[in-house]
């Protein structure tokens, strides 16, 4: 698994401002809108593509385009949809799965409620958005469902990770073609499987609170 912590100064900007308590929720998802098409940027470098060749209206040359099958994007709902429209900006073409998954206040164990996505993913790139990585369990539940279904090159892109799911996703994932692109490694996590320093709950940050 390879890890890609993105060091810019407007990354870094944008995450303070999430991670400040007084940021509304307005503002929390249009920053992480921001935050994700940053992020989408360096994700996207080894986008697959293959060679076209086109008439500019001086003459003749050969570029490139996203090449066939499309990559699919994979929000894990609820607080993953909030980065979905900054990754399709860069994707416009990408086609869109979800995956419902909660995570259990006690046990932290994640399960999933809720699946849509194509059965067979052979040798489909697949970027899936959440913006936490904190335990590490639901993307390593996710991620090996996607490569259960074929998918050969996985990006998880997510806002702030914790150094403890980062072990999880190496040891669980170790040789799977996984990438791993953040805005930050923080501290710890704390009793509660909260990211420290973190942002809170990143969902009820977007949404409001539900429970
Ligand atoms: N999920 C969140 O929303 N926040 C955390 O800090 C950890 C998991």
């Amino acid at each position: 698994m390879r890890i890609h912590v993105v060091d810019h100064p407007l990354v870094a900007h944008k995450l303070t401002t999430l991670r400040d308590e007084r940021t509304d929720s307005a503002t929390f998802r249009r920053l992480a809108d921001e935050l994700v098409t940053l992020l989408a940027y360096e994700a996207t470098r080894d986008v697959r593509t293959e060679q076209v060749d086109i008439r500019t209206p001086v003459t003749a040359t050969t570029g490139v385009r996203l090449s066939y099958p499309r990559p699919l994007v994979v929000p894990i709902l609820r607080a993953g949809l909030g980065m979905l429209d900054g990754m399709v900006r860069l994707l416009p073409t990408a086609e869109i799965g979800f995956l419902g998954m909660v995570r259990d206040h006690e046990t932290l164990k994640a399960s999933t409620y809720a699946s849509r996505m194509p059965d067979d993913l052979s040798g489909r790139q697949v970027y899936v958005v959440d913006p936490m990585l904190a335990t590490g369990g639901t993307l390593v539940t996710a991620i090996r469902e996607l490569i259960k279904r074929g998918a050969d090159d996985v990006t998880a892109v997510v806002l702030l990770a914790a150094p403890e799911g980062v072990e999880v996703m190496e040891r669980e994932l170790a040789g799977a073609p996984v990438t791993v692109v953040t805005a930050a490694i923080d501290k710890n996590l704390n009793e509660h499987g909260y990211i420290v320093p973190g942002l809170g709950d990143a969902g009820d940050r977007m949404y409001g609170t539900v429970d």
